[in-house]
């Protein structure tokens, strides 16, 4: 029905910390944003990793951070508040960047899982594995590793005769024979704290790149005869990175991918998985369907038989059992049971449709309660208000909220029949069981069953069109129905026998 981080089991593997590297500066980004803080799915790159890692329940999270920081720490202050952001000053690679972030938790004991900021693909279930067999291994340094079909760029897994992990080597340094493995490092790493801390601190740099890699902590542990492992995640994809925005856009599809399948698998229908996108953060119901087109974002939730889309937006929105969302966009908006929007339906902040409520197509809504049953079925703007229940707005009304300066309240009675055209210039208050007359502009209360009227009389200027319009259908089609009817071809009545143009238009 919904898709859950997962929940960690009483005896589900833990560490003692969590260390993410996030400082590079992910040049081939060609971005402003640092590369760590480019989304999908509803969360940063960085997001999605530290959230997979939060059912191992550290006591510490440390964010290596360096390129863009401060945009990379006023973020982590929001999704990941006790989250440590340590600063790497000088990118000089990711072994530098893991003894920067040991070296800020000097205390630090046991084990701790080191994993690179940029795999959002990276889930708790293979962070656990890696974990667990850390563990069961007695290991002080494991390695996630993916057999992939194109392992360029990435570093490959070098094993023994016995098949155990022997050296990790990056593509630059490699050998042909090396580059010809296509089992590759993940860049997640579960080590014991002191062992990693005394290795990282004799890391070179005689590298391709003159840098210190974190995969030379491999090597040397497994010379120095210390229990190593690398484990396989079942799912390639989990480890997959993100370099530049065309992999982005492919992660983003394999998430996407992801939430589908489970949505259906819970009972939800998709029309058109590729054209539904659903973030992490979702919930939806069973039975509801989902059209072609439709995106739900942020804390959105989608209850039972909702029926949303197509080509509909909601954003961070509720939607109660059975109601019906069509072509509409919705902002931070809760539509009640069996309520229905659209088509073109635009919902701002703070609309809050009861139960069997309608707002229809060419609406505008935003911080208006709308009673049970009651319906804004077409043309409207609606702002500031609380409407009552099974009350009815006529089409094209106008919640007059601003006067230039300050937003103003209107107030909706229940079973109120507002007509159409009415502009309901805010503070104002239409009683239980009123009407307002079409094409109205109601400026002051109108009370409980009353009818509020607030336009000109009509007054109709007799023959005004054979006078001022003659010769031209209007005038003929006039001419015809009078000697059908048998009129006079004179005036008889009306004030404006010297025409008076103005005057004549302006009745209605
Ligand atoms: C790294 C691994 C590679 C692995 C791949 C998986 C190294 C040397 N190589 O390669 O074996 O297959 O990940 O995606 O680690 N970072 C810092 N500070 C630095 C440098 C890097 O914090 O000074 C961070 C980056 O932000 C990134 C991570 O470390 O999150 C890895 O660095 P990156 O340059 O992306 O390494 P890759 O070339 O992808
Ligand atoms: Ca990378």
């Amino acid at each position: 029905m919904t898709h859950p981080q997962p929940v960690p089991a009483p005896d589900a593997p833990t560490v003692a910390a969590v260390v993410v590297l996030a400082a590079g500066q992910g040049t081939r980004m060609r971005s402003s944003t640092p590369k760590v803080l480019h989304t999908l799915g509803g969360r940063s790159l960085v997001g999605h990793v530290l959230a997979a890692a939060e059912p191992l329940a550290a006591g510490t999270t440390v964010v290596v951070v360096g390129s863009g920081r401060d945009q990379v720490e006023q973020h982590l202050a929001q999704v990941a508040p006790t989250a440590l952001p340590v600063v790497q000053e000088e990118q000089l690679g990711s072994g530098h960047a893991a003894a920067v972030a040991l070296a800020a938790v000097p205390d630090l004991a046991g084990s701790v899982l080191v994993v690179n900021g940029d795999s959002p693909l990276l889930t708790s279930r293979t962070l656990a594995t890696l974990v667990a067999a850390h563990d069961e291994a007695g290991s002080v340094f494991t390695v996630l590793t993916a057999e992939v079909e194109d392992p360029t760029g990435l570093g490959r897994i070098v094993r023994d005769e016995r098949g155990a992990p022997r050296a990790i080597v990056e593509e630059r340094d490699a050998t042909d024979e090396q580059r010809a493995i296509r089992e590759v490092n993940a860049g997640v790493y579960v080590a014991d704290a002191g062992t990693l801390r005394r290795v990282l601190s004799g890391l070179a740099t005689d590298n391709a790149q003159g840098e210190q890699y974190l995969t030379d902590a491999l090597a040397p542990l497994v010379e120095g005869g210390a229990p190593t492992a690398a484990v396989r995640a079942d799912d390639p994809d989990d480890v997959l990175g993100c370099n530049d925005r065309v992999e982005l856009a492919a992660r983003r599809r394999t998430l996407n991918d992801r939430v589908l399948d489970d949505l259906m698998r819970s009972g939800v229908t998709v029309v058109d998985p590729l054209t539904t996108w659903v973030d992490v953060t979702v919930t939806v119901g069973r039975d509801a369907v989902l059209e072609p087109g439709t995106q739900l974002r942020g804390v959105t939730t989608v209850g039972d038989a909702a029926h949303v889309g197509p080509d509909t937006t909601l954003v961070d929105c509720t939607v109660a059992e059975g109601a019906t969302v069509v072509r509409s966009h919705c902002l931070g908006a809760v539509i009640g049971p069996r309520a229905t929007v659209g088509p073109f339906s635009y919902l701002r902040p703070g609309t809050d449709l009861a139960r069997g409520s309608k707002v229809g197509a060419f609406v505008e809504t935003k911080n208006v309660q709308v009673g049970e049953g009651s319906k804004v079925p077409h043309l409207s703007y609606v702002g500031d208000a609380t409407i009552g229940t099974g009350s009815n707005i006529g089409a094209a009304t106008v919640f007059v909220n601003y006067d230039g300066v300050a937003k103003h309240r209107t107030t909706i009675g229940d079973h109120v029949r507002v007509g159409s055209d009415t502009m309901l210039v805010a503070p104002v208050t239409v009683g239980d069981g009123a009407y307002t007359a079409a094409g109205s502009v109601i400026t002051s209360d109108v009370p409980p069953g009353a009818m509020g009227v607030a336009r000109a009389a009509q007054r109709n200027v007799a023959g005004w069109v054979r006078r001022r319009r003659s010769g031209t259908p209007a005038a003929e089609a006039a001419a015809a129905a009078e000697g059908r009817a048998g009129a006079p071809r004179e005036d008889s009545s009306g004030p404006s026998r010297t025409g008076d143009d103005s005057e004549g238009q302006r009745s209605r």
